[in-house]
């Protein structure tokens, strides 16, 4: 076979393939709308503009956990021609303050944690600022550091709130007691060690002034936050700013804040007079753009001999910065995933020397579902019980925290979806007896659930007199197909052909709306556009049809209407996945067979993308469970694992069989759409469901991430 006709071969099979699955759900899928952008280079990321005079900006951060700069010396530096400036807590200029302090970059001589800026250099070229940096001689003085989490850390405190507003501590009836007399009891503690995001796109900014304006092209999952922190930082008033997040190489939570790269860049664009473009290196991600805070989980359970939960307790300790308070809210899913009549859940926190936590997709319910979907199988087998029934035997008639009804909850036709499909059914329970060779066999099961959460929103849909729409709205596609979503809701609002809607997104000065974060994008900017292009049909019915020659436009606000829509509702998402693993008794060695995972979560809006947001973060919980790890360095501080040859992710190769379906959940208390978020659910319990299934393979039970082969040798 020629090289072209193996091609074309492989081009048949993957179209064949694709119109299979299209035809599976019942399709309807659009492609990527900005596909042919990306694949021929027209999207353009915030490096990929450089403005006439740019220069370059490389980064300098501290090497020691704790303490102060003492002095920069930056003579050989800038003896270099092409080296314009070199940027110190001394001469920066002075921001104001916000209520971000990981944002108040070179504006003091302390220093918190290992990897916060200390310097910046500014030159002609990356290369010429980064040879700049190494010619720095730069002196502090070093402090005693406390950077290790334990369980019992002295530091550790309630605070009032874990993440999300939710209260740190909550508790319903007696648990000490209800557990106390229980007649199967687990009690086991997990440990989760710090994670990073590292999207492909590095965090990076090209800010450029123009008079009293900037402009400033931001990798951020949410332009507006951007605007906002700038405008407080820099004291403009927001029409001065202009921020645009055009195309945005994956986040996964860490650019959903912004970050200390938005604000050097404009910085030292003022500073130097020119455009500075400052994008970080990998291995500085690692210390300043956030990771998943450690966590230590205590959970108790006591049931019933019928395996009804009586006594449910979930304790978790773990740590933030001493810039700012950032509490995993790890317990929070313990609260309404089952019936347990005595509860309590409670966050600690202590404040080290270390860089500050902050979002990994799915944060509180990714860390805390590993924790509570392992004590279930812990459960299961003090119980005597299959884990698929326990879980459904403990399934609420109501949200046991708010006492509302679910607007929908679908989990159990998830479990026994996913149990029919994977073929759960003639399981034999019993740990370490099934053998294929050397390979210990496995099957284990958890339970998924995610927040459904909205923001408000505004949109703005016009329609030209040549029966075209044109949408406007301040999304940000960071990868997922949010593009994609909302033409398809746009196309379905105006009951017109998609390819007739064009849509604008990632820029500030587009009709305000949230950030891609939270599984909330598609619901918050998808009811705006939703409400707008409804607005439009009408008044275009009431233009016979036709808009007149100089179009017609509509706006939405939503504000109102999701402030006051379903709030009488406890509002997730739930699903139920499912692994088979095998384990190499002589190396220990685990991989994942299969993984399948069958989600609820409302009206799929496009099924495609779908399917691959859900799959996506499946792989990333894979990841979580056998391979993703960071080390807190004792002597310095910081994360040892500064590349992606530390730092490991599942490549092609760990992925083998990965899964998603999702049942028909139509729920009417949401939105216009009936949609739930769908970015985070799918890492929500994969790495519970793993774990379980080694401990089929096995008979050992590994309470700490990753499973290596030397959590199961010598065990
Ligand atoms: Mo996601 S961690 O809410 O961006």
């Amino acid at each position: 076979m020629t090289a072209h006709q193996d091609r074309q071969d492989r081009q048949d099979r993957q179209e064949h393939q694709g119109r299979q699955e299209q035809q599976e759900h019942g399709d309807t899928s659009l492609t990527r709308v900005e596909g042919p952008d990306k694949v021929t280079g027209r999207a353009r990321y915030a490096t990929d503009h450089h403005p006439a005079g740019t220069a370059y900006a490389w980064l300098v951060t501290a090497s020691l956990a704790r303490g102060v700069v003492d002095a920069v010396e930056d003579a050989d530096a800038l003896a270099d021609p092409a080296v314009l400036a070199v940027i110190t807590h001394r001469n920066a200029e002075r921001l104001a303050p916000t209520d971000d302090p990981t944002l108040a970059v070179l504006q003091s001589a302390r220093i918190a944690h290992h990897g916060q800026p200390v310097a910046l250099v500014v030159a002609e070229t990356p290369e010429a600022a980064r040879a700049g940096a190494r010619a720095l001689r730069i002196s502090c003085t070093r402090e005693p550091h406390d950077v290790l989490l334990t369980a019992d850390h002295p530091g550790l405190y309630t605070p009032e709130e874990a993440n999300g507003g939710y209260p740190a501590e909550r508790a319903r009836g007696d648990f000490d007691n209800a557990y106390r007399t229980a007649p199967h009891q687990v009690d086991a503690t997990y440990h989760l060690p710090p994670l990073h995001n590292h999207p492909m796109e590095p965090h990076a900014a090209t800010a450029v002034w123009d008079g009293g304006r900037l402009t400033v092209y931001d990798a951020s999952q949410g332009s507006g936050n951007s605007q906002e922190n700038l405008s407080k930082l820099f004291g403009l008033r927001a029409e001065e700013i202009l921020v645009v997040s055009e195309h945005v190489g994956g986040g996964f939570g860490s650019k959903g804040t912004t970050r200390a790269p938005t604000v050097l860049a404009a910085l030292a664009a003022r500073a130097v007079g020119r455009p500075v473009q400052l994008c970080l290196a990998r291995a500085q991600l690692a210390d300043l753009v956030g990771h998943r805070s450690p966590t230590v989980q205590r959970v108790r359970i006591g049931a019933d001999t019928t395996g009804r939960i009586s006594a449910l307790a979930h304790e978790v300790a773990t740590r933030s910065s001493t810039l700012r308070e950032f509490v995993e809210q790890a317990a929070v899913p313990a609260r309404m995933m089952y019936a347990a009549p005595h509860s309590r859940t409670v966050h600690r926190v202590a404040r080290l020397d270390v860089p500050t936590p902050s979002w990994m997709r799915a944060p509180g319910e990714c860390p805390g579902m590993f924790a509570l979907e392992s004590a279930m199988d812990e459960l299961a087998l003090a119980c005597g019980l299959d884990p698929v029934e326990l879980r459904i035997r403990n399934e609420p008639a109501f949200d046991p925290d708010s006492g509302k009804p679910f607007s929908s909850r679908r989990l159990v036709e998830c479990l026994r979806e996913g149990a029919r499909r994977f073929g759960w059914a003639d399981r034999d329970p019993r740990p370490g007896v099934r053998r294929d060779g050397r390979l210990l066999l496995g099957t284990g099961v958890a339970a998924s659930t995610y927040p459904v959460l909205v923001g408000p929103a505004t949109a703005e849909a016009h329609a030209r007199p040549d029966g075209s729409f044109l949408l406007r709205v301040n999304a940000t596609d960071i990868g997922t197909g949010a593009r994609t979503a909302l033409v398809r809701i746009a196309a379905d609002a105006l009951r017109v052909a998609p390819g007739r809607v064009e849509l604008r997104i990632g820029r500030s000065d587009l009709p305000k709306a949230p950030l891609a974060g939270g599984s909330s994008g598609t619901a918050s900017w998808g009811w705006a556009v939703h409400r707008a292009c409804e607005e439009l049909r009408t008044a275009l019915a009431e233009h016979g049809g036709r808009p007149p020659s100089d179009g017609l436009t509509r706006h939405a606000d939503t504000a109102e209407e999701v402030g006051s829509t379903g709030q009488e509702y406890a509002r997730h998402a739930f699903g139920a996945q499912f692994a088979e693993v095998q384990v190499d008794q002589d190396t220990a060695e685990v991989r994942v067979r299969r993984l399948l995972g069958v989600f609820a979560a409302g009206r799929v809006i496009n099924p495609l993308a779908a399917r691959s947001q859900l799959t996506g973060a499946m792989i990333m919980g894979l990841s979580m469970a056998l391979l993703e790890h960071s080390t807190t360095d004792p002597s310095f501080g910081g994360h040892v694992e500064r590349d992606l040859a530390a730092y490991h992710v599942a490549a092609h190769a760990d992925v083998t069989a990965v899964d998603a379906h999702w049942i028909d959940d139509p729920d009417p208390h949401l939105n216009p759409m009936g949609s739930k978020g769908i970015g985070e659910l799918g890492i929500v319990g994969t790495a519970a469901a793993i774990s379980n299934a080694v401990h089929h393979a096995t008979g050992i039970r590994v309470r700490e991430l990753p499973i290596r082969p030397e959590s199961l040798i010598g065990r």
